[in-house]
């Protein structure tokens, strides 16, 4: 995104030009009783445009960093990454068709638009408990519906991961399987203002565990 529109207001504004006719709250019938049955949440929300900022800021993303939204709806915070920070790969990996092909369209419109800054944005459609995240050096998931199960699941899944990899959620990790908190966020979310939401962080120990193979097809 060029400088002179990356303060909050501009990037609003981009981001209301780029969803002007997606949205991810309604999807049909049979894309919820999918998620379902895959033990996901097709629970809808989104976390807030100064929110997301905030916590760019706090995490002090840059180059190095690849970044998943687990779980990630129409794509908006995975795009207002990629408009406003310079980092390596930012990637949204979400299970209902229409939420995801929602995503795709604003993607292609930002690049259009010739908004991106980061260096590679994707969105993949798929189930993430069956994706590859080995580059991820952050991971956010708005886990707030997420069953206990699911996120015992996803915990001991990133706890393969590389150390250092920093896990931000909504949820706590229920079993830790080995990461650290270390800190906690109050921001504001579409269903609630000033929602907690917890930052782990992966110590070096975990180095020699191998990460699962991934099943999702690439678009
Ligand atoms: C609360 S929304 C969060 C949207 C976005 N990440 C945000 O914070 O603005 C959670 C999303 O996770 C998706 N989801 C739930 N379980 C999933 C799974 N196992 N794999 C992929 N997506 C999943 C739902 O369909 C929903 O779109």
């Amino acid at each position: 995104m060029p400088e002179e529109t990356r303060d909050l207001s501009a990037v609003r504004t981009a981001l209301r030009r780029l969803y002007k006719d997606i949205s991810g709250y309604d999807i049909p019938r049979d894309e919820e009783k999918a998620i379902r049955e895959r033990r996901g949440s097709p629970t809808y929300g989104e976390i807030n445009v100064g929110s997301v900022q905030k916590l760019i800021e706090h995490l002090e993303l840059g180059a190095d960093d690849v970044v998943y939204d687990l779980g990630s709806g129409v794509g908006k915070m995975v795009l207002q990454v990629a408009m406003t920070t310079p980092v390596r790969k930012c990637v949204g990996i979400e299970m209902a068709p229409s939420r995801h092909q929602g995503a795709r369209a604003a993607l292609a419109r930002a690049r259009e638009l010739g908004l991106l800054r980061a260096r590679e944005c994707e969105f993949y459609r798929g189930d993430f408990m069956e994706a590859a995240l080995a580059d991820a050096t952050v991971i956010y998931t708005c886990s707030t519906t997420f069953s206990d199960r699911l996120m015992r699941r996803l915990t001991l899944k990133l706890s393969t991961l590389s150390p250092g990899l920093r896990f931000i959620t909504t949820r706590h990790p229920i079993v830790r399987h080995g990461f650290e908190e270390v800190g906690e966020l109050r921001l504001d979310m579409s269903w609630h203002r000033r929602s907690p939401v917890f930052i782990y962080r992966l110590p070096s120990k975990s180095r020699e565990r191998r990460a699962p193979r991934s099943n999702i097809k690439r678009p």
